[in-house]
């Protein structure tokens, strides 16, 4: 499922694994100790391997790690990419504690870092909607109108936002929000 945007730039949704997806910087959905974790930080580290916790030990050396709604880049080694973005987003609790800004800003912080190293084609999952507990149906709309945001933006050198949803009902929350 897609939608496009002037400049055949595209907002995209896939179902699978986003360690299989080719793209110039996989996000991951990592936490603020970036140490690593289950879920698609686990996947993403086996995939890579060793080179991208080697790298984040040396970023928690020497700044402590990573504050919520931030990203932190390594290279991806063994993955399909150059860049792995580690995207610290929000554990939901009640919805009252900025839990909406900090998910808009994990994902506007990673496509910033894309500008930056001026790449191409990103790829998201679905951050905090795992271990991290925020409703899919509420945390959907709130990455894609991140994504929608910057695609629109005239001066944006990225053409391919895509969101790896890894599970039928995930990929049905986004798509109804798209
Ligand atoms: N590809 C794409 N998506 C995946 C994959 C994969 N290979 N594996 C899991 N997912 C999906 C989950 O099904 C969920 O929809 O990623 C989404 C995010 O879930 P989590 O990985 O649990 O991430 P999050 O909720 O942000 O929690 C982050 O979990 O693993 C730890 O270190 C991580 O502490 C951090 C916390």
């Amino acid at each position: 499922m897609e939608r496009q945007f002037p400049g055949g730039k595209r907002l995209r949704l896939v179902l699978g694994d986003i360690t299989r997806i080719p793209a110039d910087a996989i996000v991951n959905a990592a936490n603020s100790h970036l140490c690593g974790g289950g879920g698609v930080d686990g996947a993403i580290h086996r995939a890579g391997g060793p080179s991208l916790m080697r790298e984040l030990d040396q970023i928690r050396a020497r700044s402590g790690g990573c504050p919520t709604g931030g990203a932190v880049a390594t290279s991806a080694g063994n993955l399909p990419a150059r860049f792995v973005f580690h995207a610290v987003g929000p554990v939901y609790r009640d919805g009252g504690r900025r839990e909406a800004d900090l998910l808009a800003a994990c994902h506007r912080t990673c496509l910033q870092m894309a500008e930056e190293r001026d790449l191409r084609v990103v790829t998201f999952p679905a951050i905090s909607t795992g271990v991290y507990g925020y409703p899919v149906a509420q945390a959907a709309p709130i990455a894609l109108a991140a994504a929608r945001a910057h695609l629109e933006r005239e001066d944006t050198r990225v053409r391919e936002i895509v969101f790896v949803l890894f599970d039928q009902c995930t990929f049905d929350a986004f798509a109804r929000a798209l």
